[in-house]
């Protein structure tokens, strides 16, 4: 694919700024194919500014990939040159000598391995690589198809950039550009429009010793007003009502419920319910959902479903209860993201689940001590789990992959004060957390976040008194 992308490449950052294109081999196990064997990848080097002042530490490069290498392969001899002690894609041992010249050698005294040629500190650094790809065993691999080993990464933000400066990946996968720019002491941004590979790169990041604080954040509503006005959008500014209009027709229309006007807050039905659709770009909020409760006692119906993107911290599962004192049935239901794509509309791939919830074991001791336990989380999609992969799950805990408590909530950004998640190695989370300790006695918010095997997170707030 590497010419298509070229072409795109060169127009997005300017042909002048292509650089080089660097080969990258890496070795693997001999397949059988009707072609040539795969063995390298192309990466393709463009830089922001003139050569004047563009960052390219390439003899640093050098001297940190052979500090990698030698980690990875404990290769040494006793002139202190490089040697891979191991064994080929045929399984005999590696000769020292493995495909040198007697001209190479005599260029590069005491080279011992040709694809280690450009490896040797003060060589002139060279535009093809070889970095092995992630064994399989190692502990980086988190089985993800495309995963690139972080050596690789390594040798491009060494070699590109320096300590403090800010690396992007717009499509970061398992989060192996963040991580080594963590580990490298850059900034680092990544996106994703996968939740589950934003897990991935959360959980990989947590691990990492020392790793500074990072916020993870959510283009959601910018991204539903921009659909919003492209689907929905008329040609004049004064447009807007006829926007919501349409936006509220088109969520009953998926959610299968029929148009009402002339009310408020009610905007349709269905069956025996009456229907509310939360705003596109806020959550549904706490008086929100009481007005439409408020409504439906008005015309005397006893059934409410409150469609919404977002819900206002703290919401559930209260407000079901407090409806349900009034003698209204409450059904909170998530909108999908799917409804923004058109294919999966047409699919019929669209469905609607109840929001999901947590509960929690909340215990205080003396001493303005805390622990929270996760006692019941109700895991909405379960009927859209494989068969294969629901005769695993044995209890509602089977459903959790990572959950963590922000301690002094201040209605802003979610500060992880006790994180616990599965890891290849541990892969039951702890469902206790270790005991905070106040400085100060009063009321605090603690909120935990859970995030499903689905990479789904439910966020709740709970309210904690110490003396
Ligand atoms: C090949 S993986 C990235 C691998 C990663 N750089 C690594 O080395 O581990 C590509 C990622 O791009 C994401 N992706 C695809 N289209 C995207 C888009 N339009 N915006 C953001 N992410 C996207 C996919 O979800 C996937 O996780």
């Amino acid at each position: 694919m590497s010419h298509y992308a070229k072409i795109v490449l060169d127009e997005l950052f300017g042909i002048d700024n292509f650089k080089n294109e660097i080969i990258w081999c890496y070795k693997e196990r001999e397949r059988v194919l009707n072609f040539y064997n795969p063995k390298h990848d192309v990466i393709l080097f463009y830089s922001k500014s003139g050569s004047s002042n563009r960052t390219f530490n390439w003899r640093g490069a050098c001297e940190e990939f052979s500090e990698v290498t030698k980690a990875k392969f404990k290769y040494v001899d006793e002139k202190g040159h490089y040697q891979i002690r191991g064994t080929n894609t045929q399984g005999s041992p590696i000769r020292a000598a493995d495909g040198l010249t007697p001209e190479h050698e005599k260029k590069y005294p005491g080279l011992t391995y040709r694809d280690y040629l450009e490896d040797r500190p003060g060589v002139a650094p060279r535009d093809w690589w070889t970095i092995p790809i992630i064994n399989k065993a190692a502990d980086e691999r988190l089985d993800y198809a495309t995963q690139k080993p972080e050596a690789l990464l390594e040798r491009i933000i060494n070699v590109s950039s320096n300590e403090g400066d800010l690396v992007l990946d717009f499509f970061c996968g398992s989060g192996t550009t963040c991580a080594v720019a963590e580990k490298l002491s850059r900034r680092w941004i990544g996106c994703d429009l996968s939740r589950w590979a934003i897990h991935i790169t959360r959980k990989r990041l947590l691990g990492i010793e020392n790793c500074r604080p990072f916020e993870v954040l959510n283009l959601g509503k910018y991204e539903r007003k921009y659909w919003m006005g492209v689907t929905f959008g008329g040609k004049k500014e004064d447009d807007i009502q006829m926007v919501l209009f349409q936006y509220i027709a088109f969520m009953l229309k998926l959610y299968g419920a029929e148009l009402l006007t002339g009310m408020q807050h009610i905007h349709g039905k269905k069956g025996r319910a009456l229907v509310h659709i939360g705003a596109v770009d806020a959550p549904v909020t706490i008086d929100e959902v009481n007005a439409s409760i408020e409504e439906c006692l008005g015309v005397d119906q006893k059934e409410l479903h409150v469609l919404g993107w977002e819900w206002e911290m703290g919401m559930t599962p209260y407000i079901v209860q407090e409806a349900k004192r009034r003698g209204v049935k409450l059904l909170l239901v998530t909108i999908p993201r799917e409804v923004m794509e058109q294919q999966a509309i047409e699919k019929g791939d669209i469905r609607f689940f109840e929001v999901a919830h947590l509960e929690v074991d909340l215990k205080t001791y003396k001493g303005r001590k805390v622990t929270v336990g996760l006692k019941d989380f109700a895991f909405p999609y379960a009927d859209m789990i494989p068969e294969d992969v629901r005769d695993k799950i044995k209890k509602w805990s089977d459903y959790i992959d990572y959950w963590a408590i922000d301690w002094n909530f201040q209605n802003d950004t979610f500060m992880n004060g006790w994180v616990a998640y599965r890891t290849r190695k541990e892969r039951k989370p702890l469902l206790k957390s270790d005991t905070h300790i106040y400085e100060k006695p009063g009321k605090y918010t603690i909120m935990v976040k859970a995030v499903d095997i689905f990479g789904n997170d439910t966020s709740q707030t709970f309210d904690v008194e110490v003396k």
